[in-house]
């Protein structure tokens, strides 16, 4: 076998996802990257580094592999690994914000996002502006001279809200800011936001890309070109993006560590068969949630029915693993809540494993009282990879 291999970057996406950045090891052959599990190296005499390895904040090469896998996975630039989605977040808007500037976040953004730019970056001297992003006008209408960052999610977690990110992206370069795609639900297999326009892709990794819920963390992919707005210069200097996160990357802290980086890496490489029995799955189980009596509404962009369904069909590969519904009460919404038997009770999503939950009581509690609120009688499904004769028979009786 050849030394050489093909430019990844150029490749199908499971090819990327399984071989960019992860060249079988150096010394030993190993096919899997090792775990370096450690803290500082070696040098060959004062700043002799081997491979420009110093200190693992600063990087660490099993870091390095889940970087550059995930950077290939999204068509980007550079990538970079964080201990969580929420600490990727941070580090993002960090770099690319300056007080007095202004955010726009969808209405129905993760809770975590908007409690994070809400309640942590507002006392900071960041504005934001919650808004309907599947109104491209109402958008466009929300942009202040001050606004730097439109904030995308989609699909949206967990009213499954679908905006179109090309008209987004336009929007937002006409007013001279960034636009950040958070595609944790939909993955870097189903959804390209950076090849729709968008300037960085934030993930939650601990969720699909993990894949096994074993694993919390983080990831930013960085579009080749992007600049930071408003004139702004990276404290590295310079202007581009990818500089100023990495030098806040290096300079907070907050960084994936190498047995993380290792389980992600290796969900990344099954992502692609797993999305494909999630989204079977998903669209069956919306099917018969759409024809069961005790439903009131299923929000599944797979549907037919679902608004943003043209725009989800013309930018995604397939609809996603999530789906959630509406019980008719919060009552009800519990009671299924309590009585599956396959779809464990819990938060987080993206697992092998179906999971359901309450979202106004659980994973969006941060938001109750803002406009982010959720309706008290949604439930929301992340649905597995189980045979799915056994997910419909457990939501049957759980609804029965
Ligand atoms: C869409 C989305 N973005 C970001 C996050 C935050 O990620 P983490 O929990 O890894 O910090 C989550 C977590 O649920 C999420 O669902």
């Amino acid at each position: 076998m050849s030394t050489e291999h093909p430019d990844w970057t150029r490749t199908g996406f499971s090819t990327r996802a399984i071989h960019a950045g992860q060249d079988p090891d150096p010394t030993t052959g190993a096919v899997v990257p090792p775990i370096h599990q450690v803290s500082t190296y070696k040098q060959d005499g004062v700043g002799g580094l081997r491979g420009g390895y110093e200190y693992s904040r600063s990087a660490n090469p099993t870091r390095t592999a889940l970087e550059e896998a995930l950077a290939a996975a999204e068509q980007g630039e550079r990538g970079f690994a964080f201990a969580s989605g929420l600490a990727a977040e941070d580090t993002l808007l960090r770099a690319v914000l300056r007080p007095g500037d202004h955010v726009i976040v969808p209405d129905d953004a993760y809770g975590g996002t908007y409690r994070l730019i809400a309640r942590v970056f507002g006392p900071w001297g960041i504005a934001h502006t919650p808004v309907d992003l599947s109104d491209v006008e109402a958008v466009r209408a929300a942009v202040r001279p001050e606004t730097k960052v439109l904030w995308v999610e989609t699909p949206t977690n967990p009213l499954l809200g679908i905006s179109d990110i090309a008209a987004l992206a336009g929007v937002a370069h006409d007013a001279g800011a960034l636009l950040v795609v958070d595609n944790t639900f939909a993955t870097p297999y189903l959804q390209q936001p950076l090849a729709l326009g968008a300037d960085v892709v934030v993930h939650s990794t601990t969720k699909y890309v993990g894949g096994h819920s074993d694993v919390v963390g983080g990831a930013l992919v960085v579009a080749a070109g992007a600049v930071l707005p408003g004139g702004l210069e990276s404290p590295a200097g310079g202007t581009d993006v990818a500089g100023a996160v990495g030098f806040h990357q290096n300079s907070s802290g907050a960084v994936a560590g190498p047995f993380d980086a290792w389980l992600t890496l290796r969900g990344l490489k099954t992502l692609a068969v797993r999305m494909d029995r999630h989204q079977a799955n998903a669209a069956a189980v919306a099917e018969f949630l759409a024809g069961h009596p005790a439903v009131t509404e299923v929000l599944y962009p797979g549907l037919a029915s679902h608004p943003g369904h043209d725009v989800a069909a013309r930018q995604m590969r397939g609809f996603g693993g999530m789906v959630s519904f509406r019980a008719g009460s919060e009552a009800k919404a519990l009671d299924v809540c309590a009585r599956t038997q396959v779809f464990t009770l819990a938060e987080s999503l993206g697992g092998v494993e179906s999971l359901v939950e309450h979202p106004g009581r659980m994973t969006h509690g941060s938001v109750a009282g803002t406009t982010l609120e959720v309706p008290d009688d949604l439930v929301r499904l992340s649905v597995g990879i189980e045979d799915v004769e056994d997910l419909v028979a457990d939501l049957e009786q759980a609804l029965a």
